[in-house]
This record gives structure tokens, C-alpha cells and sequence, in this order.
């Protein structure tokens, strides 16, 4: 088992700071990131255990290089930074969806890009897509299709890149999470046959898995209670 350096791309909140947590308490070495380096600081320094931090802006590729240069050996590396884009296509905003469209496609991949020398034949890698990728809702073209892209990124990169893992992580709606906690789910809970909506500590258990099972390579897995079966 890897007991290197953990970095989470996008661990200054929600699920990307939940897992930080989880890797902490395992007194693993975590390295959390963000857009503003003083704010995941400040962030790094209330997880405590041997957590840092670093800025690096996903939506500002040409930087990622250079905002990375400190980290070392990577043994587990997660990308779950996003940023929203409930853009209606009768309203299209460009620059919203070029920002997320860029964070994931582009910024998820210079982050591995420039990390392949960190990683050795041991890593593993987690995306974070979601279930918007089949789930859409009016507003969600960008989400879908990055989401989408995020199913078959791990693909390439897990032949190119062998053999390290690459894996895939789609919650549903994830009801405990800072973006969803106080905003009405009942017509979710409707279509979801448990009648339960995934945790953060359920999608943190499962990330853990696909960073830590050996055999597990190139999958997607959803995390959402069966929400697509309804
Ligand atoms: N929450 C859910 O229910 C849910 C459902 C399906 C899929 N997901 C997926 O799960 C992942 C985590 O979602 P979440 O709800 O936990 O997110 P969140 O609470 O909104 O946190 C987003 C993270 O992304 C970082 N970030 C935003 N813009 C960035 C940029 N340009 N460059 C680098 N980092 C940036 C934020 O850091 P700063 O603000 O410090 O920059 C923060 O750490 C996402 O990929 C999302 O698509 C979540």
C-alpha cells in the first residue's frame, strides 16, 4: 500500500477537502491545492497532521507547471476541482464555460502532464466527473460534456501512461456536500430508489478504493444511490 504523498487537486472544499481529511487521519502527507495559495494555507492548517498547500488556478494551464515545481514523489493524485456552470444554452455564457470547460479538459490533464515525473509505476489517479454526464438538467452543457470527456480522459491515460491506474469517480447528487446542503432535494430523493442520497463519506470511501485497489484500472464508478435506475 502507498503511504506517499497524497495530492488532491481542489482539496480546499467540499469532497476534495472531506478526503483530505480521510488521508490526514491516516497520517498520510497531504498536499491540498486551490485557486489562492493563503486560503488553502489557512485550509491546510486546520486539517493540521502533515497537510500543505499550494495555488494553482486550473483555469490558467500555462501556470500549472510552475504553481507545482515544490511538489515531490506522488503516490495518489485526485482531481476534483470545479467550478459551477449552470449555463442555459438560450443565455449561453461564453466565459463561464470556457473556464470550466478548460479546468477539466485542459487543467486535468497539464496536472498529470507535469506530475508524470513524480509518479512512479505505484500511483494512482482519480478524476471526479459526475452524474450530470447522463443526468442532464437545463443549464448543464458544459457539465454534461466535461463530465463525459472525464469517462473517457481516464482511458487514454491509463494506456499512455501504464502503468499507473486512472480512475473515475461520478457522484450523484451528493446531499451532505457544502454545494447542495441547504437546497431543496425532494424531487431527487423522489427518483433515487434508496430513498437516500450518496454522503461525502460514502464518495470518500469510494475514492479511496479506486486509489487504493490494485486491480482496479480505467473505471468509472458511480457513486448515487442507483439515482439513473429511476
Ligand atoms: N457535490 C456534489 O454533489 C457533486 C456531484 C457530482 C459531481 N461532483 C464532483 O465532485 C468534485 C468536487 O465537487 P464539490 O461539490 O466537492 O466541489 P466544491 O465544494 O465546489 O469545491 C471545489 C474545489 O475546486 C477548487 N477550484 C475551483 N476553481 C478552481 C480553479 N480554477 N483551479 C483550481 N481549483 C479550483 C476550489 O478551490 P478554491 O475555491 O480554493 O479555489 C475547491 O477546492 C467536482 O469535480 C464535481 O464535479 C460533485
Amino acid at each position: 500500500m502507498a503511504d506517499g504523498a497524497v495530492l488532491i487537486v481542489g482539496g480546499t472544499g467540499g469532497l476534495g477537502r472531506e478526503l483530505a481529511a480521510h488521508f490526514v487521519g491516516k497520517g498520510r502527507e497531504v498536499i491540498i491545492t486551490g485557486r489562492d495559495a493563503d486560503r488553502a494555507q489557512s485550509i491546510a492548517a486546520e486539517l493540521g497532521g502533515k497537510a500543505s498547500a499550494l495555488g494553482c488556478d486550473l483555469a490558467q494551464p500555462e501556470t500549472i507547471a510552475s504553481a507545482l515545481e515544490s511538489v515531490g514523489q506522488v503516490d495518489n493524485l485526485v482531481l476534483s476541482a470545479i467550478a459551477r456552470d449552470e449555463n442555459p444554452v438560450r443565455d449561453y455564457d461564453i466565459a463561464s464555460a470556457v473556464n470550466l470547460s478548460t479546468m477539466k479538459l485542459v487543467g486535468y490533464t497539464e496536472t498529470i502532464h507535469t506530475l508524470i515525473p513524480r509518479l512512479s509505476d505505484e500511483s494512482s489517479v482519480v478524476l471526479f466527473g459526475g452524474r450530470a454526464k447522463d443526468r442532464p438538467y437545463p443549464g448543464s452543457t458544459t457539465v454534461t460534456a466535461v463530465n463525459g470527456a472525464i469517462a473517457t480522459m481516464i482511458t487514454t491515460f491509463a494506456v499512455e501512461l501504464a502503468p499507473i491506474r486512472f480512475n473515475a469517480i461520478h457522484p450523484g447528487i451528493v446531499g451532505d456536500s457544502p454545494y447542495w446542503e441547504n437546497k431543496p432535494l425532494d424531487a431527487v430523493l423522489a427518483r433515487t430508489p434508496t430513498k437516500r442520497l450518496a454522503t461525502m463519506e460514502d464518495v470518500v470511501d469510494a475514492t479511496v478504493f479506486l486509489l487504493e485497489n490494485r486491480s482496479v484500472n480505467g473505471i468509472n464508478l458511480y457513486v448515487d444511490s442507483g439515482w439513473l435506475l429511476m
